[in-house]
């Protein structure tokens, strides 16, 4: 049976959760108290906001009666709040739980009219509701609304987290995976977990040992010897060899044109060329780059970047 590793290996409980340490150790408290205010999870996608309020409700009453999760973009309107709210916070908590709690994922997606319903919502079922308002940006939660909730910001998975994690999703599956992958896989998803495990089952599917290119294929990526290499045929005037290098990248790698050059943006620094010679070929790829933004034939504009890096 096909299934999405991101819920395979989503954490069941808040000692799971990879990195958010401060978070978590906070959150703790409330758990042995038994009790919860209004909650604020703020924080860049893939970071565990979710799933770190699955695990409370779980720490918190075994079970999912009084939890109800709603996601806020999906029905962005005045009507969710009201209607489905309104009607899971007004009756009782079941059992011998003191308040009921409301997951509302994506709250910043909701609009103004929307959230100032919520506010009266929180308002008159304090008393027997709690809400988790997951967010990517608490500052587009209006101010009365950030001010009943207690804020948690989640950060960016750190790399020994993120390597931990893929390592042990890695045994559990039975691959053989290199640190070349591992770095790669870190580079990509920039402290984004649920990016990383969903890269990680992609090479899974093209092989059971992980090396390096295989993670460079699932993300369309070049080597950086062979950036360098491109690099290098145009900067010496060399330019069928670098197109056809080109080529060979896009054709057999699958690496898209606007990609590239945002490799290339990566790469210059590394280069072994005059400090002058860098300037040169930022400003000339930064025109390229704009082009390709307003529309232009990215292949086109790959092609004649490297042709105008010869002096
Ligand atoms: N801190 C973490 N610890 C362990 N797994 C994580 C963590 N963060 C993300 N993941 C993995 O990524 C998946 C998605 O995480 P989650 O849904 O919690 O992200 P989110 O922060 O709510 O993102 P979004 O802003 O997109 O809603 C999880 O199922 C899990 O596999
Ligand atoms: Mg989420």
């Amino acid at each position: 049976m096909f299934e999405l590793w991101t819920e395979k290996y989503r954490p069941k409980k808040l000692d799971e959760v990879y990195g958010q340490q401060n978070t978590v150790k906070r959150l703790r408290a409330f758990v042995s108290k038994g009790s919860i205010p209004n909650l604020m999870f703020a924080g860049m996608q893939g970071t565990g906001k979710t799933t770190t309020a699955l695990c409370l409700v779980n720490e918190l009453f075994g079970d999912k009666f009084n939890f109800v999760e709603l996601n806020a973009s999906d029905e962005r309107g005045i009507e969710t709040v009201r209607i489905k709210i309104k009607d899971f916070a007004r009756t009782q908590p079941i059992g011998k739980a003191e308040f009921k709690i409301i997951l509302l994922d994506e709250a910043d997606a909701l609009t103004k009219d929307a959230q100032q319903a919520l506010r009266r919502t929180m308002e008159n079922y304090s008393g027997t509701c709690r809400f988790i308002l997951d967010c990517n940006y608490s500052s587009k939660l209006i101010e009365p609304i950030q001010s009943r909730c207690v804020i948690f910001r989640f950060k960016p998975v750190a790399k020994n987290d993120v390597e931990e994690c893929v390592k042990k999703i890695a045994e559990k599956e039975q691959l053989k995976i290199d640190d070349g992958a591992i770095e790669q896989i870190f580079g990509e998803c920039g402290g984004d977990l649920r990016r990383a495990t969903n890269i990680l089952q992609a090479c899974a599917s093209i092989d059971k040992e992980i090396s390096e290119e295989t993670v460079l294929e699932v993300i369309g990526k070049a080597k950086s010897g062979d950036i360098e290499e491109l690099l290098k045929f145009a900067l010496t005037g060399k330019f069928l060899e670098s197109r056809k290098k080109l080529y060979n990248l896009m054709i057999e790698r699958g690496v898209s044109p606007d990609a590239l050059l945002k490799q290339i943006y990566s790469q210059i620094f590394k280069l072994e060329i005059e400090d002058d010679e860098k300037v040169r070929v930022i400003k000339l790829l930064a025109d390229y780059e704009f082009r390709i933004v307003e529309g232009s034939n990215p292949l086109i504009q790959v092609e004649a970047f490297l042709a105008s890096l010869k002096k």
